[in-house]
């Protein structure tokens, strides 16, 4: 397999804490495309804008990166199973891996707070899934302890293997653009993404491969954003379910991220995610999960704030695939399930209804 991409461990070996010798477990995660979004660029007013599309990854999310390194080390540890708690993409990720390293995977989610598509993931890996009465910083909570007094490995982001997967994304972009963007933007939850793109950053910086860490601007939905308030959300709502997070894990890292970057972090109401989440998919073409739109509603928010300068090079990142959650693509502007009109098989009658001129 000379010419196939080896995923983020082999790949960038010589970058991350790992041990030669260690056996890989890998789905070939990382790769993944940086779109040029020229229909984005010109509704901030930016001089270019390019997506990092992280659904692109085997489960469909940025967590590959990280639980390739997370699930490696557990059985490099001797782990026999893994543990995380999770509002979906985790989940999904966690379980994919541990099927690939033969190991068993447990779960904690939200109940009734996951989408069907992350669910669907969880249990084709064949993981062990228990829905706990609670919200996801209880099945955080629930999940250190059972890790903390029984055989069974943490692989939430609270575990350093994972920020060290994750910071391969900023080696890709730089790789790709050939420099650094001047500002990176992306969704925040336990804030262990907006953490790690800052440390793969400063990385190249301390290397000398770029002049300057980009601006890191996160973005949480603003009935889940612990970082806007200053202080954790006892009862985090939004329809961004894989955000919702009202305590996150990696509070004091990503502070000191968003200090050293002078980035910022910002919050978005539901309607501007949802509408985002469409722009991405109608004028952008490509799909993501609605969570995943809000950075980019973020950086169309501080657009209007005027913050965003003409001459701006901006990295976007999408963090998850749109087919895991479908039902907001099912419905129109106004909130009404879209359904395709049916047709007869007469070409004349479906020329009318589609309004095509005949040639
Ligand atoms: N976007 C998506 C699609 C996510 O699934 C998550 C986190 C984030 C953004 C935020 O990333 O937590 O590093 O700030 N999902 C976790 C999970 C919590 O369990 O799948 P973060």
């Amino acid at each position: 397999m000379a010419n196939q991409w080896r995923g983020v461990i082999t790949e960038y070996f010589d970058r991350l804490d790992i041990a030669p010798g260690t056996k890989i477990i890998t789905l070939g995660e990382g790769g993944t495309p940086l779109v040029h979004a020229p229909a984005l660029a010109k509704l901030v007013g930016a001089e270019e804008v390019w997506l990092k599309v992280e659904g692109m990854n085997p489960t469909g999310s940025f967590k590959d990166r990280g639980m390739t390194m997370a699930v490696t080390k557990a059985v490099a540890h001797g782990a026999k199973a893994v543990i995380c708690a999770s509002t979906g993409n985790t989940s999904a990720s966690a379980a994919a891996y541990a099927a690939a390293a033969g190991i068993k995977s447990v779960v904690l989610i939200p109940e009734g707070k996951i989408t069907l598509g992350k669910l669907a993931q969880a249990i084709a890996h064949k993981a062990s899934i228990l829905q706990v009465k609670g919200n996801f910083d209880d099945c955080l909570v629930l999940a250190r302890d059972l890790s903390e007094n029984y055989a069974v490995h943490l692989v939430n982001s609270v575990n350093p293997d994972r920020i060290e997967g994750q910071k391969t994304a900023s080696f890709e972009v730089v790789e790709s653009l050939g420099f650094a963007p001047d500002f990176h933007v992306m969704p925040v939850g336990n804030a262990g993404n907006y953490s790690a793109y800052f440390k793969g950053y400063l990385e190249e910086f301390n290397e000398g491969i770029i002049k300057a860490v980009p601006k890191l601007w996160g973005f949480q939905a603003e009935g889940s954003a612990p970082f806007v308030a200053g202080h954790p959300i006892e009862n985090p709502e939004t329809i961004a379910t894989a955000i919702r997070i009202g305590n996150p894990a990696s509070w004091d890292l990503a502070l000191s991220a968003q200090e050293c970057s002078q980035g910022e972090f910002g919050a978005v109401s539901d309607a501007e995610i949802l509408s985002m989440h469409r722009f991405l998919s109608n004028e952008v073409g490509v799909f993501v999960e609605p969570s995943s739109a809000t950075g980019a509603a973020g950086l169309f928010k501080n657009s209007k704030l005027g913050k965003v300068p003409a001459g701006a090079k901006i990295v976007v990142t999408v963090t998850g695939h749109g087919l895991k959650d479908v039902g907001w693509a099912l419905k129109d502007e106004n909130g009404n399930e879209v359904s395709p009109t049916s047709c007869s098989k007469d070409a004349a009658e479906v020329a009318e209804l589609l309004g095509l001129e005949k040639n």
